[in-house]
């Protein structure tokens, strides 16, 4: 079975985006289950039979189904009294610590300084079972963190100690930041997507469901970007894994279209939705005769970001997957109306970007695309000067300024990588309001990494500070690149790699104040075996003295891995 409907992707190369079969074998028979009904294999798994399913995902599992996937067993808190916030209590919820998505903590916050930085030593560690990915990134508020994981396991653990406060199982696997915010009535509640594009509302306190809304019914189509909460609205972006079907014979490629959908945060109910793309149309069979559609793409996959002056969302989108037409919303910046979703203006980066299956396959035009789409939001920030200006990162390996008041008119642009289909520039940036961090992924390069510091009224480079030596042991997917979002502190830049380091940068001059190696097994609170490993998607979350950090990737050149480690200085 898995020869015969899984290989073709799960090929165990190291340079593409399915898990190889070695990978797949590190999890448990219920995870991938999971993933074939209800998870990003559904598509897959729909072809199958129930028992064919069960079938493959024993064999990869190497048991018989049955069995705990929560990791909740242990590491539980004893009495925990009620959730409360006070108002100006230490907290970060959601992508960044603001909706202007610039991954500034203040000080006020974070209450940790380049002063304490170089004392941070490890406090405790969870692991998250049957996972080879850690990428929901933490959100701490009232003393508490959420975090999701890759089998659908959404946890409450105490900030400070990391006991279980409560668990709760969604649909499939979550891979973006919980956003935390206060329910009408009172009390408080957590949102975030999953890979079957469900989006939840849940009691804070006790992890009791409120609502559950599907976003989209594509059998692709997932939360991968960190919904974004603004009053009782909540902003989610959806974006989808037809990509990677689009190159298999027989595939009616195709007819995802990306979109934002706003939900009231009382009800669940979706008040408005907006696609990035037209309705897709048939145009014509292949030389095998299966019919293709056009346009189709343009995923969402990073979190929105809120502009309050200029009553507007900006969002970031991906390339199209097929056709051949022009469409004006792809690899761009788009501004819409919060009250109705209707698209205010937009400005695109790249044109033409037809980028879903490989040349060659029977789905394709004869060239593809670069696929220089965005996965690093509008960072939203006022100059030393005063001007507000968007700051983006491409994955072509450009970060560009531009400008809210005219439409997005490019102010200046900075080449920080070469750019390449996992960036240049890959999941974020950061911000202090005067010069911008940019890490440089470059992964398929001969030489990945390096972190550029700019001045974002110039656009000119400050400092440069070259890829480190490697943590990880030699081999394919062990390199510097720096592919996840970096969190800024005052003073400190915090930036983790693919070579399962973590490291502290001095925002001065880029010399690093502290390390810590992921690349080991933890001893963990829940008695769940964990290791680290690369560090891709999210960035640390810093939260009143603390530093919590996912590490594992298990794809996407990267090293399996699932653990949530919490750092603290003495
Ligand atoms: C069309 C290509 C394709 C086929 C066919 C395919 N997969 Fe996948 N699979 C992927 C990709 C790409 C990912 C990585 C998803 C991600 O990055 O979130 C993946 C991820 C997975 C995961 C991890 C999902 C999660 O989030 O927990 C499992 C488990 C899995 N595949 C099992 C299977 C099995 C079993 C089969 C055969 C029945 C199969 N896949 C067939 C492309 C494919």
């Amino acid at each position: 079975m898995f020869q015969r409907e899984c290989v073709t992707c799960h090929t165990g190369a190291p340079d593409t985006r399915a898990p190889s079969p070695e990978v797949l074998k590190r999890r448990a028979p219920e995870a991938i289950l999971s993933a074939l009904t209800a998870g990003g294999m559904r598509p897959q798994g729909g072809r199958l039979t129930g028992a064919e399913r069960r079938a493959v995902a024993e064999y990869l599992g190497g048991r018989p189904l049955g069995g705990d996937i929560t990791g909740a067993a242990f590491g539980r808190c004893g009495t925990v009294p009620p959730l409360t916030l006070a108002p100006d209590a230490p907290a970060w919820s959601g992508w960044s610590p603001t909706t202007a998505n610039t991954r500034f903590q203040s000080a006020e916050h974070a209450k940790l300084t380049d002063q304490s930085v170089p004392k941070l030593k490890l406090k405790w560690a969870v692991g998250f079972p049957d996972a080879t990915s850690a990428w929901s990134q933490p959100t701490v508020a009232g003393g508490r963190l959420f975090v999701g994981s890759q089998n659908g396991t959404v946890y409450a653990l105490d900030a400070k100690s990391g006991c279980i406060i409560w668990t709760f199982t969604a649909k499939s696997g979550v891979r973006n930041a919980p956003a935390f915010g206060p329910r009408q009535g009172g009390g408080y509640a957590v949102y975030f997507g999953d890979t079957g594009a469900n989006v939840y509302g849940l009691d804070a306190n006790t992890g009791a469901q409120l609502w559950m809304t599907k976003v989209d019914e594509h059998p692709f189509a997932r939360v991968t970007g960190s919904p974004t909460l603004d009053g009782t609205r909540l902003y989610v972006p959806v974006s989808s894994l037809e990509e990677t079907a689009a190159s298999q014979p027989g595939y009616e490629c195709c007819t995802f279209r990306g979109s934002v959908a706003a939900i009231d945060t009382t009800t669940g109910a979706i008040a408005w939705k907006t696609y990035t793309i037209r309705e897709p149309q048939p145009i014509g069979t292949n030389a095998q005769g299966v019919m293709l559609h056009a346009p189709a793409g343009v995923g969402v996959w990073s979190s929105p970001t809120i502009d309050h002056k200029r009553n507007a969302i900006y969002i970031t989108t991906g390339n199209t997957y097929a056709g051949t037409t022009a469409e004006p919303n792809t690899d761009a910046l788009l501004a819409l109306d919060p009250a109705s979703g209707a698209i205010k203006w937009s400005r695109q980066f790249t044109e033409n970007d037809v980028f879903g299956c490989r040349p060659g396959t029977p789905n394709c035009l004869e060239k593809s695309g670069p696929d220089f789409d965005f996965g690093t939001p509008a960072l939203l920030v006022t100059r030393s000067d005063g001007k507000d200006v968007i700051l983006l990162g491409q994955k072509s390996g450009v970060a560009f300024a531009v400008d809210p008041d005219k439409q997005g008119e490019v102010l200046w642009q900075y080449r920080a990588g070469e750019g390449s289909i996992w960036g240049g520039i890959q999941w974020g940036m950061s911000t202090d309001g005067v010069l911008l961090y940019i890490p440089v992924s470059d992964i398929r390069t001969p030489k990945p990494g390096g972190l550029h510091a700019v001045d974002i009224v110039t656009g000119q480079r400050v400092w440069y500070q070259p890829p480190p030596d490697v943590k990880c042991a030699p081999g394919a997917t062990c390199n510097a690149a720096l592919i996840s979002a970096p969190t800024l502190i005052p003073g400190v830049l915090f930036s983790g790699s693919n070579d399962g380091g973590v490291r502290a940068y001095a925002t001065k001059d880029g010399s690093v104040l502290w390390e810590f190696d992921t690349n080991q097994d933890f001893t963990t609170l829940n008695r769940v075996r964990a290791t680290g490993g690369a560090i891709q998607g999210p960035g640390p979350t810093i939260v009143n003295g603390m530093v919590y950090l996912n590490a594992g990737y298990g794809d996407h050149m990267g090293r399996p891995g699932n653990v949530l480690l919490a750092f603290e200085a003495p």
